[in-house]
């Protein structure tokens, strides 16, 4: 059918703007949906509210779903419609009209209630403007204007210049009053000036602007902070990243001044996430993974462990992927921890071993001391070479040193004789001092090393030196032997850093599964959804709000002084 739908605007001045709109159509829908014929934009409107038909007697309309519909202000579900009828839609009237030719219907459409209208009349109920509330906006402008003029220009030099507002009685260090708001307990007028109190360790030349503000209406420049700290280390290797966007991160943006004598240390974790959020698109080539909040996007740890110490390899490896420490140092963990098969030779007692027998806290009480085989291992593992002498101990040293030493001590007991062992030549077992034949001593040196030759394969066997090293013998025959090198690590974590003390209150169990532990191989590190039981991100409500630098520093001592990036 052919259709012709006409919108009346009803303007201020009463007259009416019509605007038609031709269409040919199988019926005449309506509603919000933009697919419809009668398209009403009012939001209260529904998508497809309801549709026109041409019936076998004229038309009828019917709405959709549960719509009401109001024909002649009567509420209907469906109904034939003619000429003259007027159909209420929500805030719109649909009024059938005589069609014109070649028309198979017409209507016209009105905006009865608009949306505007409940809150026009409330706004011209209420006195929102300056006008009606009896102050003229300009008398009112030149106050306000006047008022500032006076609080922040007038009186601060006022007060500055003749110190009229301030007590008469010096304040101490009359110095040092720039740097400060209030003077005792009075405010001052020229606070408004104040650009707030410098860093504590800046406080020794805060007066001299200059120092840092080195040029006039210009940023604070690096070269300003340079000139002083020349021993500030980069964050990145420019030699690497050449992007010159990596380097134009002013020290002012995290170092902001003014702001109280602590030092501000880019504590708001978006300084580093700015880069560190996507690293790959300004950073080509890190192996970095990104991280952006402690607690909803950081990587799990990746240990850098020995996974070669004899060729001197170390990789970083993610403690999701299990990774194995190949440290030449054999170690159980468990067995050490279990009183009943601790015995010490020494004394025949058992003893019970903790954490802290082997791991005492280093100076900086973050990290632990370096076992030493002498202190924590020594009173059980002897070192004893010969039977007859049980304590009689080589020192712990090289295999060489250790080899001399047996060698020495067997040839000096030969030559000064006095040894009550049954098997001895006849010759040794004489009384010490006395002078020895020719063949006597070759027979005693023979003796002596026949002596050495045991104790060494004893002592470079699996039940001495090879309990706790991986060994390896260079040649059969002059039976050289060497100790594989050991490389326990200390620092674990080097992009990181951790602090023990603290975590003094929780148990080293909760954090390192020693006691599970049959090999010195594991890697007893704790994943980072352990930390995140206690840490979060900056915005964390139930945790401890942890930004990046409370585990990372920025200024990388392994990289080169940092280079001034503004300035000539
Ligand atoms: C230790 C260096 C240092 C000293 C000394 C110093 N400022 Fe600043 N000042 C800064 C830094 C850093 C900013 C932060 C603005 C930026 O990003 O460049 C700053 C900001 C300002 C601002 C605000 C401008 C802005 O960008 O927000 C004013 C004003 C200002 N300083 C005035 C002074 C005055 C006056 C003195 C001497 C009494 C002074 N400063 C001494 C380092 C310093
Ligand atoms: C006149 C020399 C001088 C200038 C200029 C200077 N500083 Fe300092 N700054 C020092 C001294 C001295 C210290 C205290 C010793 C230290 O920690 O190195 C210090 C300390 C700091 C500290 C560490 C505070 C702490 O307690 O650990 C930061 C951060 C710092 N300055 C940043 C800046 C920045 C950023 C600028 C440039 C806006 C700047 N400094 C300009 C001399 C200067
Ligand atoms: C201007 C960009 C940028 C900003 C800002 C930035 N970083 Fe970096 N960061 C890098 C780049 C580039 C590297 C080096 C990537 C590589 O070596 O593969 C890096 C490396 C690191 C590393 C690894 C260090 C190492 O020893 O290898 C850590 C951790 C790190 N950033 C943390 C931070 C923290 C914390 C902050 C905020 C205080 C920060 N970053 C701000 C770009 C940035
Ligand atoms: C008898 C001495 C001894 C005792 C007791 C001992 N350790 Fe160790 N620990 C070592 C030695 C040796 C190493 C280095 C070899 C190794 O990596 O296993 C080590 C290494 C570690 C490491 C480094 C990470 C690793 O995977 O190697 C952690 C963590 C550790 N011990 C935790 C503990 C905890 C926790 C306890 C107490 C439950 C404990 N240790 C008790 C001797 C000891
Ligand atoms: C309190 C005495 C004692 C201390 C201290 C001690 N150990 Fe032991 N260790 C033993 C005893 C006892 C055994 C035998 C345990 C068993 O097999 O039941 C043993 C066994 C071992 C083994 C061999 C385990 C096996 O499965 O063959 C190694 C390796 C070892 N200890 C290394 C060390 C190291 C390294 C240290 C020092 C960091 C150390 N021990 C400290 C008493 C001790
Ligand atoms: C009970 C275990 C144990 C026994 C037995 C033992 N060591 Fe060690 N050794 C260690 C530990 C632990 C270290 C690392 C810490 C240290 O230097 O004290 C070490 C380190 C060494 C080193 C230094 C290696 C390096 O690369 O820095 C040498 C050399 C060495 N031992 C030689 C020997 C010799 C030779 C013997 C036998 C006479 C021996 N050790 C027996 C535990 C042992
Ligand atoms: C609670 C401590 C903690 C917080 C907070 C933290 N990190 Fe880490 N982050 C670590 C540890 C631990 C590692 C592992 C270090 C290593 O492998 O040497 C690490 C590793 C990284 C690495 C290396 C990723 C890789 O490729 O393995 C980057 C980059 C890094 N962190 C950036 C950040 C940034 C940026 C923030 C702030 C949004 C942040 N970290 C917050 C502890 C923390
Ligand atoms: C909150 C978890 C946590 C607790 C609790 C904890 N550690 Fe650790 N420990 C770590 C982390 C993380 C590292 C790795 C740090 C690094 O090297 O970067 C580490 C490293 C170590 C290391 C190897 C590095 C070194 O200094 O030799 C030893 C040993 C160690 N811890 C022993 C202990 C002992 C003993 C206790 C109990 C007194 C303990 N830890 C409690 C998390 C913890
Ligand atoms: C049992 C809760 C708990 C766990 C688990 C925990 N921490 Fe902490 N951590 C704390 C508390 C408490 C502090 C002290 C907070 C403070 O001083 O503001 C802290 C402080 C720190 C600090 C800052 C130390 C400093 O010098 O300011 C670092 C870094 C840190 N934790 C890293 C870790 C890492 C990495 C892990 C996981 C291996 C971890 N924490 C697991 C409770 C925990
Ligand atoms: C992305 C932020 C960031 C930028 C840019 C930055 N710093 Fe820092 N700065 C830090 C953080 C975080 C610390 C805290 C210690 C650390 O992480 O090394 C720090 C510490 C310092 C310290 C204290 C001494 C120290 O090493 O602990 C000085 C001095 C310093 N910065 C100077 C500068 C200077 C000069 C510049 C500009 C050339 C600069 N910083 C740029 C974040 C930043």
């Amino acid at each position: 059918m052919e259709l012709s739908i006409t919108t009346l605007t009803r303007r201020k001045n009463g007259s009416i703007g019509r605007r038609e709109e031709k269409k040919t159509c199988e019926a005449l829908r309506i509603g919000r949906d933009t697919k419809d014929e009668l398209f009403l934009p009012d939001h209260r409107i529904p998508y497809n509210l309801a549709t026109l038909h041409p019936g076998e007697d004229g038309f009828f309309i019917e709405a959709e779903g549960n719509n009401d519909l109001r024909l002649n202000e009567q509420i209907v579900q469906k109904a034939p419609v003619t000429i003259d009828d007027i159909i209420g839609i929500g805030p719109y009237e649909l009024k059938l009209v005589e069609p014109e030719d070649g028309i198979d219907l017409a209507v016209t459409v009105e905006l009865i209630h608009p949306v505007g209208d409940d809150v026009e009349e409330l706004l011209s109920r209420s006195n929102l403007s300056i006008n009606n509330a009896g102050f003229s906006k300009r008398a009112l402008s030149w106050t306000l204007g006047l008022s500032i003029l006076v609080l922040f220009l007038v009186l601060p030099i006022l007060d500055g210049t003749y110190n009229i507002f301030r007590s008469s009685v010096p304040t101490q260090n009359e110095e040092n009053q720039a740097n400060t708001m209030f003077t005792k307990n009075e405010v001052t007028f020229d606070f408004s000036w104040h650009t707030g109190e410098v860093m504590d360790a800046h406080k020794f030349f805060a007066n001299d602007c200059e120092a840092c503000h080195t040029k006039p209406f210009i940023m604070v420049e690096d070269q300003a902070c340079l000139s002083c700290h020349q021993k500030t280390h980069a964050h990145l290797d420019v030699a690497k990243f050449t992007n010159p966007d990596l380097n134009s991160t002013r020290c002012a943006s995290c170092h902001t001044d003014h702001q109280g004598p602590e030092p501000l240390r880019a504590s708001q974790q978006a300084l580093c996430s700015d880069c560190h959020t996507n690293l790959e698109a300004i950073a080509k080539g890190t192996k970095l993974i990104n991280a952006s909040d402690f607690g909803l996007n950081h990587p799990q740890f990746k240990p850098t462990v020995w996974i070669d110490a004899s060729a001197g390899k170390q990789a970083r490896i993610s403690l999701d992927e299990i990774p194995k420490e190949n440290s030449n140092l054999k170690f159980p963990h468990d067995v050490h921890l279990i009183a009943e098969r601790m015995r010490n030779p020494s004394t025949g007692k058992q003893e019970q071993l903790d954490c802290a027998s082997c791991h005492a806290p280093d100076m900086s009480k973050q990290f632990f001391k370096p076992v030493n085989m002498e202190e924590h291992c020594g009173d059980c593992h002897i070192l004893s070479f010969d039977p007859n002498k049980p304590e009689r101990l080589v020192p712990h040293a090289s295999a060489a040193t250790v080899q001399r030493e047996v060698k020495e001590y067997f040839s000096d007991l030969a030559l000064s004789g006095n040894i009550d062992e049954k098997a001895a030549p006849a010759s040794l077992r004489r009384r010490p001092g006395s002078q020895l034949t020719k063949t006597q001593r070759l027979e005693a040196l023979e003796w002596a090393n026949e002596k050495t030759e045991q104790a060494t394969n004893y002592l470079f066997s699996a039940s001495q030196c090879g309990v706790c090293h991986q060994l390896q013998r260079k040649s059969d025959k002059t039976a050289e032997y060497r100790v594989e090198t050991v490389s326990v690590t200390n620092i674990w974590q080097p992009l990181s850093v951790f602090n023990h003390e603290a975590h003094a209150d929780a148990s080293c169990e909760s954090c390192h599964a020693a006691e599970q532990s049959s090999t010195s191989s594991d890697v007893l590190l704790p994943k980072i959804e352990s930390c995140r039981d206690c840490h979060g991100g900056q915005l964390t409500s139930d945790k401890i709000p942890s930004t990046c630098i409370s585990c990372h520093v920025f200024h990388n001592d392994k990289l080169a002084l940092m280079s001034p990036t503004t300035g000539e």
